[in-house]
């Protein structure tokens, strides 16, 4: 791309972010009495599992203050499985549903998020968790089970999210690599053209709940990823891409205090500057 067609697009993206709710007169779907969309997807088919929900067994980091002290990205994942309740804990504590607002309007999760639209859906690649067979996953909140959308090698599974997320490899070696979609109109029902700026907001508070969770979990670590090939990733899952697709990611594996050394090297471009 020439540096002016980047610069438009900076400015694109600058205007994108600035918030301008009370300029536009906006008559949303919802202000027009449309009908409201489905809370959540409906199941896609799949073989589905209830999940354990006895997350009071989980060995908790009770500090607050330790926990968010202890908050990071972890990149170097061992081969130790990641519990199957620990695994369920960090879907729950992502996108789990704690209750209904009203007959049908709203649902309200761990997590808050604009105008408790919950434009999200929550897919899986699984490839080292306790009792789960290694496969593509969708999260179903309402009822907290997974649905298996197909199974696959954990090897073929690492290799296909690896592509996915921009070729960073480290990405495909953990347990399992989590993928948000967003079903846009869920929230373009109440926000229209607002909505999309909101989502991005909103999206940022379920990875903090899953690095806080993994944080008070202790030996299980995730990542971010925003690098991603939104393209690959919707067609792994079967999204049409326009209705919804995958924008955003984090990687999750269990974690050793041993491999902070190798945890550093992904910073080591950093030494060199810490020696001039
Ligand atoms: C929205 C978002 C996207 C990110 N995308 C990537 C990514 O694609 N690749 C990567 O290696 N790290 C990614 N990260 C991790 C950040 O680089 C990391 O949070 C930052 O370096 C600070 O480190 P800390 O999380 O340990 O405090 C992302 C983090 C966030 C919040």
């Amino acid at each position: 791309m020439d540096e002016q067609a980047t610069n438009e697009k900076i400015l694109s993206g600058r205007n994108f972010m600035r918030a301008r709710w009370s300029d536009e007169e906006i008559i949303s779907d919802q202000m027009k009495q449309l009908p409201q969309p489905p809370l959540v997807k409906a199941p896609m088919g799949g073989e589905r599992m209830s999940l354990p929900r006895d997350f009071k067994r989980l060995p908790f980091t009770q500090d607050i203050l330790q926990v968010l002290t202890a908050r990071k990205s972890s990149r170097v994942y061992t081969h130790e499985p990641v519990a199957l309740l620990a695994f369920s804990f960090l879907l729950w504590a992502q996108q789990g549903i704690k209750s209904v607002r009203g007959k049908s309007y709203a649902t309200l999760r761990t997590v808050a998020c604009g105008g408790a639209r919950h434009e999200f859906e929550l897919y899986i690649a699984v490839m080292n968790v306790e009792g789960l067979k290694p496969g593509l996953y969708h999260y179903l909140p309402m009822t907290h089970e997974l649905e298996l959308l197909g199974e696959a090698e954990a090897a073929q599974l690492g290799a296909m999210a690896g592509s996915a997320l921009a070729d960073q490899p480290w990405c495909a070696r953990g347990a399992a690599v989590f993928f948000y979609s967003v079903v846009p109109y869920r929230a373009e029902w109440r926000y229209s053209s607002n909505a999309h700026r909101v989502a991005l907001i909103d999206a940022g508070h379920i990875t903090q709940n899953l690095y806080v969770a993994c944080s008070a979990l202790n030996k299980v670590g995730t990542c971010a990823i925003a690098a991603l090939d939104g393209e690959a990733c919707d067609a792994m899952f079967g999204l049409d891409g326009q209705e919804e697709f995958i924008f955003y990611a984090a990687a999750l594996g269990s974690i050793s205090p041993n491999d902070q050394e190798k945890e550093d090297l992904f910073y080591a471009f950093l030494k060199d500057e810490e020696e001039d």
